[in-house]
């Protein structure tokens, strides 16, 4: 453990040790918990997510009640017998929509992500079909072809060219990636210009602390708020102009052709509120949690060169030379369980959650309605009774095996599973199967951090790496 992290970790056990008389007396029915002030969980959460968690896990064992301002207690759990239970929980109980209240300044009123109840599943319903299995069929060139382009500009040379950060590289494929078959958009300036405005608003969000609302203030167009929401209506406009243009030429293969085209249960189209709310949160949810997956993927294949082999032989021996064949990509099974275990060592969103509406049992805790149940993705991955040695990547526990949907689950689960996972393990597969026909990830920093950005954990500084042609 290198001194950073050793040092966050102590800072994160004397905080989870500090107490405050007020917050005990406020909820003692709840399991116990961290008592330091509210905001100081927040600030550890958002800074040191990993020690925070941690240093939970250490005192307080598989479930924890965790504080901060302006949400209900979170009352985590890391039992996959509790996240079965809350995964097997109706919407009448348990609301997901209310737990990420947070984003819907952000997303809208009508992301999917926010809503709960039949107003959910309506909108979850049109949004599934173009994210099926079958459907990946369609966006994979579009994968492959952006990721080729993308990759011919990265320095290289033996033993490592220029340094450069990943995540940036990444994330403007996956944007790109998302451009192109959820938007429907192709080269061009109508392209570059929403690119150019979504990079603008996502720069302003970058900033953690826009999640909380006191900094949602609308101080002119001046200020870092009053400028996302300037942006954001530009945004809007863009993607009316992108719907009108799409009527009038005629709808393609991408994902708003085919929600232009899905209807409600009571035979309307989706209004222009929802398009923009859900295009907005597809992007979101879509671009930065693949590019980070991919990020961290190409982190471990940096430090493990026998795994970074077998991949590499694998695709040699399944797909030849040539393009990717993106419909072969799912004969790679090697390369599917190094995304997976990726996944498992680096999830991407540390835990998901829901809020009570009524008083309810779990894991054999009876809790109050109003508070909120987390399962911690980060520590369900990281429990020793279920992964031995879970430090190790081995991406082989994979391979043939399945674990259960309680014991690893980096989308989520239950009724608000992620919706594009398929497309998001698709996508990881065929970027890192281009980038690695080509490239050997070499690595360019000897400790990486995990650092919390907007709803995901990243390596800090966006990881800084190296590339040098196959085979030096
Ligand atoms: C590695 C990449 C990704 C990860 C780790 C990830 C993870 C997650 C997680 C943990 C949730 C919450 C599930 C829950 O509450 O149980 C979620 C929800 C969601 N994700 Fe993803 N996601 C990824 C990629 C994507 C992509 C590519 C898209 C679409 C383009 C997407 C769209 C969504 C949507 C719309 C929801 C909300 C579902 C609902 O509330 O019904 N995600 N994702």
């Amino acid at each position: 453990m290198d001194l950073v992290t050793e040092v966050a970790d102590r800072a994160a056990r004397r905080l989870i040790r500090w107490e405050t008389e007020a917050v005990r007396r406020h909820t003692p029915e709840l399991p116990p918990g961290p008592l330091a002030p509210e905001r100081a969980q927040l600030l550890s959460f958002l800074l040191t997510p990993g020690p925070f968690l941690r240093a939970c896990r250490e005192r307080y064992g598989k479930v924890v009640t965790i504080r901060v301002p302006g949400l209900p207690p979170i009352v985590q759990f890391s039992d996959p017998d509790a996240v079965r239970e809350v995964f097997a929980t109706g919407d009448d109980v348990m609301h997901a929509g209310e737990a990420n209240a947070v984003l819907e300044p952000f997303l809208g009123a009508y992301s999917v992500l926010v809503l709960d109840g039949a107003r959910h599943r309506s909108q979850r319903r049109l949004l599934l079909p173009p994210f099926r299995g079958d459907r990946m069929r369609a966006y994979g060139e579009a994968m492959r072809d952006i990721t080729a382009s993308a990759i011919a500009k990265w320095p290289r040379a033996p033993g490592g060219g220029a340094r450069f950060v990943l995540q940036r590289e990444t994330q403007a494929i996956t944007l790109d990636v998302i451009l192109r078959t959820v938007f429907g958009m192709e080269d061009g300036a109508d392209q570059d210009r929403m690119r150019a405005l979504l990079a603008r608003a996502l720069r302003i969000l970058d900033n953690p602390l826009y999640i909380v609302r006191t900094f949602q203030k609308d101080y002119g167009p001046l200020s870092p708020w009053g400028r996302f929401l300037r942006l954001r209506k530009e945004i809007f406009h863009e993607m009316d102009a992108l719907v009108t243009r799409r009527r009038r030429e005629g709808l393609g293969d991408d994902i708003l052709s085919m929600l232009l085209e899905a209807t409600h249960e009571d035979g309307t189209p989706m209004s222009s509120e929802e398009i923009h709310d859900e295009l907005l949160t597809l992007l979101v949810a879509g671009h930065e949690t693949t590019a980070t997956g991919i990020t961290w993927a190409l982190h471990r294949l940096s430090i493990h060169p026998d795994v970074l082999t077998r991949v590499q032989a694998e695709l040699d021996e399944r797909l030849g030379k040539g393009p990717i064949d993106p419909d072969r990509v799912r004969e790679l099974p090697y390369l599917d369980a190094v995304c997976k275990e990726t996944l498992r060592i680096h999830p991407v969103i540390p835990g998901i959650g829901r809020v009570l509406q009524k008083p309810t049992v779990v894991g054999g805790h009876a809790l109050p309605a109003g508070v909120a149940v987390g399962c911690s993705i980060y520590l369900v991955h990281s429990d020793p009774d279920t992964w031995p040695d879970p430090e190790r990547f081995d991406p082989t526990r994979f391979l043939d095996k399945k674990p259960t949907p309680y014991t690893y689950f980096p989308f989520g689960g239950g009724l608000r599973r992620c919706i594009g996972e398929a497309f998001a393990l698709y996508e990881m597969r065929i970027v890192l199967a281009t980038i690695l026909r080509e490239l050997e990830p070499v690595a360019a920093v000897t400790h990486v951090r995990e650092q919390r950005r907007n709803i995901t954990i990243t390596p800090a500084g966006g990881l800084p790496i190296r590339m040098q042609p196959r085979g030096m």
